[in-house]
């Protein structure tokens, strides 16, 4: 048993939904300018689900990753890796995977975050399928978990109106046949400043502007590049090509890169699963909540080839191919 196998999935939102009205509404309050109809011509988003306060990542993730056991018919006591890939940890630390451990009850199974921002669920599955190829791990819980909405400047109308809060988690098994077919990461931290949230972290204080900051137009160019060569290497990879892909589970940041990104592979758009109208940019999240949803509405069934694809700060970007 030498590869992994996807066995279950699952995904979770905060019941509170924000359309795009009740947004500009808000932030007409405060004097700030927006629109439905700037939103959706934009960025193809309509509405975000936010969750309450008090509610954490950790809170998201245990409920997406119930979710997902029980759609693989696993039990939290077999698992024996968890990973959580997110940018809105519960705490500095322990890791929102040790507070999902927790919950679920498991003990003893090796539990670490990932942060790789809007990358980090492939970054996750990419390290979880490793461990289970080494013979490291048999049973993996690996889980995109956000709650962006609290490191938003509720103020700053370029970005607000674009994130929203959800889980999505994927169980892997230990298998004959892959499962996982490729997968492919990379990093460009020279380009930290076109996105992030570190103002003035200076030696690991934070002294002054946490929120999330960005240059919307250079991660729009750079997500479109990047994303199609790496569509184009992860199928390489695997020996296939871009026709042998039933569906695309692109990172969920705009509409526009999604369709200029299907142009550009000459993949059809109705092979492209999107989201990002009823959940906006759920960051790590975006993907597995997109694949779930997309398996749960009967699109994608069993032996489909899917490829996902993560793309954000960092800078960072990656594919993993996977056979359902
Ligand atoms: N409502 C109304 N007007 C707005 C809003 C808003 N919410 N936000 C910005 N504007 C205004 C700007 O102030 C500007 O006005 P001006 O021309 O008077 O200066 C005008 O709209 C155009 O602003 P631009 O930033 O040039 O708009 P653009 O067409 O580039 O769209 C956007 C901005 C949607 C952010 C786009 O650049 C984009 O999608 N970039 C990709 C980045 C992305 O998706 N990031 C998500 C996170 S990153 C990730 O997940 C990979």
């Amino acid at each position: 048993l030498r590869a992994a196998a996807i066995a279950g999935t699952g995904s979770f939102l905060p019941e509170r939904i924000v359309t795009n009205d009740d947004l500009a509404a808000e932030l007409a309050t405060r004097g700030i300018e927006t629109s439905d109809t700037w939103i959706t011509e934009r960025t193809g988003i309509r509405q975000r689900h936010l969750a309450e306060r008090g509610v954490a990542t950790s809170d998201l993730a245990t409920e997406a990753a119930r979710r997902a056991l029980a759609d693989a018919g696993v039990q939290a006591d077999e698992l024996d890796l968890i990973i959580v890939a997110t940018s809105t940890p519960d705490f500095v630390f322990p890791s929102t995977a040790c507070l999902v451990q927790a919950k679920l009850g498991n003990k003893g199974a090796a539990a670490f975050d990932v942060q790789a921002v809007c990358s980090g669920f492939v970054y996750a599955m990419s390290t979880a399928d490793a461990f289970v190829r080494a013979g490291r791990a048999r049973c993996a819980l690996v889980i995109g978990a956000e709650v962006f909405s609290r490191i938003l400047d509720w103020n700053d109308r370029g970005t607000c109106v674009l994130f929203g809060d959800g889980a999505g988690a994927v169980v892997l098994k230990a298998a004959d046949a892959p499962g996982i077919l490729a997968a492919e990461l990379h990093a460009d931290g020279s380009q930290m400043n076109i996105l992030c949230a570190a103002g003035n972290v200076a030696y690991g204080e934070v002294t002054g502007d946490p929120f999330l900051r960005m240059d919307g137009q250079a991660v729009f160019k750079q997500a479109v590049n990047v994303l199609e060569k790496s569509a184009r290497q992860v199928c390489a990879d695997a020996g296939l090509t871009l026709a042998d892909v039933d569906w695309l589970v692109p990172h969920q940041a705009n509409v526009r890169i999604l369709n200029m990104l299907a142009r550009k592979l000459d993949v059809s758009l109705d092979k492209v699963v999107v989201t990002l109208d009823r959940h906006a940019n759920t960051s790590a999240a975006s993907v597995p909540l997109a694949l779930d949803a997309a398996r749960r509405d009967g699109r994608i069934k069993s032996g489909h080839v899917v490829l996902m694809q993560g793309v954000g700060g960092g800078f960072t970007w990656g594919s993993v191919l996977a056979r359902m």
